[in-house]
């Protein structure tokens, strides 16, 4: 498949979860890849998958949270491969706690890693990918749009990738940006299992999705990958749920 073949695609959070399955599905559809995740071994093994499918693949660590490491990480992509035609930011994390218990430290970190991360890696790669009518895609949340108990520092996060893909993407659009997000629920990884908290009501916590089950993290991987190809050039500023309709 040679859907992605000759593009230059830069994703973090790539270690695990749906960010190794956007990889991967992306390799296996011929895309050249420069992975980023703080998370080394993890990566190092999504790396060699990628590889094995012939992608030209590259990866660096980078914490999306600490600016010097995303501005070298994409100049890295750029002194490599010479050109970046997207960009996909998939890093993440959720710290759960009563919100009324909530550190502020823990609330710092979540919107440090989730929603500034997400920012300047699209500052950084936005004039590269200008250069080539590019496009980004955020991964928000169904927390963006629906409430979610324990989480509110995550919900507010993903709320705010949210706000920041239709910000750019009105304001780049004209040159040839675009940037649009997704918003998951219920897809089976490491972050989606039981909080570790004490006495949670699991009743406000399982939201059913008509679907009533959970989905693979290719699931995901697919839409992404839809997003960032030609076919979906006319789309721009829109947030795609994907959560077997928890929220229809
Ligand atoms: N699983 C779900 O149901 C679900 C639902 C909605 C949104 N999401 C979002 O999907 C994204 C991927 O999550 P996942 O479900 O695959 O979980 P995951 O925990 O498997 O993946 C998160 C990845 O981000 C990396 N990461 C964490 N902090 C980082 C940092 N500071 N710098 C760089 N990388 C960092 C981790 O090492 C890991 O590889 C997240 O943004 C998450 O919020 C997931």
């Amino acid at each position: 498949m040679g859907h992605h073949k000759n593009r230059v695609i830069f994703i973090t959070g790539a270690s695990t979860g749906i960010g190794r399955a956007t990889a991967i599905r992306l390799a296996t559809e011929g895309a050249t890849l420069f992975l980023v995740d703080i998370a080394k071994d993890e990566l190092e093994s999504t790396v060699q998958k990628c590889r094995s499918f012939g992608s030209e693949t590259t990866s660096a660590e980078c914490d999306v949270a600490n600016e010097s490491q995303v501005t070298r990480a994409i100049s890295s992509t750029v002194a490599q491969y010479d050109r970046i035609d997207a960009v996909i930011n998939v890093a993440g994390i959720q710290l759960w706690s009563h919100s009324h218990e909530h550190s502020l430290a823990d609330f710092e970190k979540t919107l440090s890693v989730n929603l500034t991360g997400t920012f300047m890696v699209c500052r950084e790669a936005i004039p590269h990918l200008l250069k080539n009518s590019g496009s980004i895609v955020n991964v928000s949340s169904t927390t963006a749009l629906a409430g979610i108990p324990y989480s509110v520092a995550y919900a507010a996060s993903k709320a705010g990738v949210l706000a920041l893909t239709k910000s750019l993407a009105v304001e780049y659009g004209e040159k040839g940006l675009q940037v649009n997000c997704v918003n998951p629920g219920g897809i089976k990884t490491e972050m989606s299992k039981m909080p570790s908290i004490e006495n949670p009501d699991l009743n406000l916590l399982l939201r059913q999705s008509p679907l009533g089950k959970f989905s693979e993290p290719e699931s995901v991987a697919g839409l992404i990958s839809y997003l960032v190809s030609e076919e979906a050039q006319h789309i721009n500023g829109e947030s795609i749920r994907i959560d077997g309709g928890a929220l229809a």
